[in-house]
């Protein structure tokens, strides 16, 4: 079981989840979603953009764990962002879920109408169908036209986070806010370069742990909540094995040391504001 943290709405959200990004056969995402849950994950990260909310719905009843149990994410895309489709884009990924409720809706990218939108967000938590609201890839910048405008303030920003890239700028803020850091690409999308750093080399020999485990832990103890991703069933299962031993100071000093100074993914930022608003991804049947 994983340990959680306490969202600025006094929510609790597991510290570990799967991550279902490019899991676009419906069989495959529903077999790691219930096999997730079998090995106690309680936390599922989807998204509109991912294609497969049905599917993780799907998962989620067939494993047998109540829905109440499982924290449930999604996200809007730009070109769902203003008031009206917000809440149309809302409504749908309710509809294809099927779970009652999201735990937590994010904006996946900070670009187009984000504050229509998060009024949107913002009224889907007084009806109570999302239990909290949250953005993602949003940089400080971002953050600081969001804030003042916004009556409920983002409680996550899931970013790309791992010891390769540490966020140096963003971390500090959120901290200032309340705001918890979720990390996309924790295991650098799978690096090889990552998983043989020789500082995680080494901590996983010390504890006998695999360096994806090391990983793992790394973000645990760095206050983190992680969402790897994987649709093996022996992954699933090690990725959350993570909760019964603890990396030294010194072993979590040698793995903030490997931090560049650049993200693994870049897009620049007027591609994104061109593309992402007007690229509406289909939903799957
Ligand atoms: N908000 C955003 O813009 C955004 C962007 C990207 C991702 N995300 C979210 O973050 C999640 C994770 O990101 P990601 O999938 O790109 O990267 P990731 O979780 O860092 O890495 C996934 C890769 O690691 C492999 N892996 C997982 N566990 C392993 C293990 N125990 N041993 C060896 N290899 C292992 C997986 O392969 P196998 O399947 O073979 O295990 C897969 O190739 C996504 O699924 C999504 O939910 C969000």
């Amino acid at each position: 079981m994983t340990t959680s943290l306490t969202l600025s709405n006094g929510r609790r959200m597991p510290q570990l989840g799967l991550g279902v990004y490019l899991v676009s056969d419906p069989a495959v995402c529903e077999s790691s979603v219930t096999s997730a849950l079998g090995a106690g994950y309680r936390l599922v990260d989807t998204a509109f953009a991912y294609r497969n909310e049905r599917a993780v719905g799907r998962g989620i009843r067939a494993s047998g764990v109540p829905s109440e149990e499982v924290f449930l994410t999604t996200k809007l895309w730009p070109s769902d962002y203003g008031y009206d489709k917000a809440r149309s884009a809302i409504a749908g990924s309710l509809e294809r879920l099927d779970c009652g409720h999201i735990d937590l809706l994010l904006q996946h990218q900070p670009v187009g109408d984000v504050l229509g939108a998060w009024r949107a967000m913002e009224e889907a938590v007084d009806a109570g169908t999302v239990r909290a609201i949250g953005v993602s890839n949003f940089r400080v910048d971002d953050l600081e036209k969001l804030l003042p405008k916004a009556r409920i303030t983002p409680t996550v920003d899931q970013v790309e986070l791992h010891p390769h890239w540490q966020q140096p700028e963003l971390l500090p803020y959120l901290g200032r806010h309340g705001i918890v850091a979720e990390a996309w690409y924790p295991l650098g999308h799978g690096s090889a370069k990552l998983l043989n750093e020789p500082p995680v080399v080494v901590a996983a020999s010390a504890h006998g742990k695999s360096a994806v485990q090391v990983i793992l832990r790394w973000h645990v103890q760095r206050g983190f909540v992680a969402i790897p991703k994987s649709t093996d069933p022996a992954h699933i299962a090690a990725n959350i094995d993570v909760f019964d031993f603890e990396l030294t100071e010194a072993e979590m000093a040698g793995i903030d040391a490997l931090g560049k100074d650049k993200p693994m993914f870049r897009m620049p930022r007027w591609l994104m504001s061109a593309v992402m608003p007007l690229a509406r991804p289909r939903p799957l049947p």
